[in-house]
């Protein structure tokens, strides 16, 4: 890419594997995280905190692509509130993000059931409820974007099998592998813009090409 790509929450575990996928092609990465410890070599380290504008106007400025990977808070209200952190958060980097004048590519590590209110995770804070508002903010900011919704993450290599589904009614898992491929294959396939998508491992079967496997989905309508 042509500018740098920033990962916020890329010192977590989908965002150091993002980070070493886009190092792996080449690109100039900068991790934004609170406490960037641990940060591959060859990715530059930022101190940010999604909650705190100021703190993004530097790592978030002339950027080609950014990707946000931020691990919500669990708290109802406050400073550690999902709202925080998955709503406010998002608008913050969207506003640091662009604020130059640039359109960045934004890709959201979301989650599944962000559509179903009665899952006893929205009992946290309103989670989905501002997960899904975070998600709406980056669908109507007429940017390029891609909604990564991972169903149950787990650790290992994967090997099986990925199937993509839309509408949020499945349930199932996911390595963090196949998520951060995901993320970094959207970045360069213009089938995966403006779409929203879930993510499940088949118990077999070959992985499809990614291209393909974004072919198959409809973007949204806005
Ligand atoms: N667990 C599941 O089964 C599951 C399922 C679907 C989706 N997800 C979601 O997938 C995403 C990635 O998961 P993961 O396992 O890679 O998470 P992770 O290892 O906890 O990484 C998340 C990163 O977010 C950063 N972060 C937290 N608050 C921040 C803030 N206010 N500003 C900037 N950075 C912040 C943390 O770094 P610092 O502490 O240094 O800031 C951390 O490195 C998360 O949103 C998670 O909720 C999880």
């Amino acid at each position: 890419m042509e500018n740098p790509v920033a990962v916020v929450g890329g010192a977590g575990r989908i965002g150091r594997l993002v980070v070493a996928g886009l190092l792996e092609r080449g690109e100039e990465v900068r991790v934004l995280s609170r406490r960037p410890r641990g940060v591959q070599s060859g990715a530059e380290p930022h101190q940010a905190d999604v909650r705190d504008r100021q703190s993004l106007s530097l790592p978030l400025a002339g950027l080609s692509a950014v990707v946000i990977s931020v691990e919500p808070g669990t708290a109802n209200s406050g400073p550690d509130s999902p709202e925080a952190t998955m709503y406010q958060g998002v608008l913050n980097v969207l506003d640091a993000a662009t604020a130059g004048g640039e359109k960045p590519h934004v890709v959201l590590v979301s989650q599944i059931y962000v559509t179903r209110k009665n899952h006893p995770i929205n009992r946290t804070g309103r989670m989905l409820d501002m997960r899904l508002a975070g998600e709406d903010a980056i669908r109507r900011s007429g940017l390029p974007y891609t909604v990564v919704r991972p169903s149950w993450l787990t650790g290992g290599r994967g090997g099986t099998g990925v199937r993509l589904e839309q509408g949020d009614t499945g349930d199932g898992e996911i390595t963090r592998q196949d998520v951060a491929d995901a993320v970094v294959q959207s970045l360069y396939s213009p089938a995966a813009r403006s779409l929203t998508f879930e993510m499940y491992n088949t118990s077999g079967g070959v992985r499809a090409d990614w291209d393909d496997l974004f072919s198959t989905l409809t973007p949204d309508s806005h």
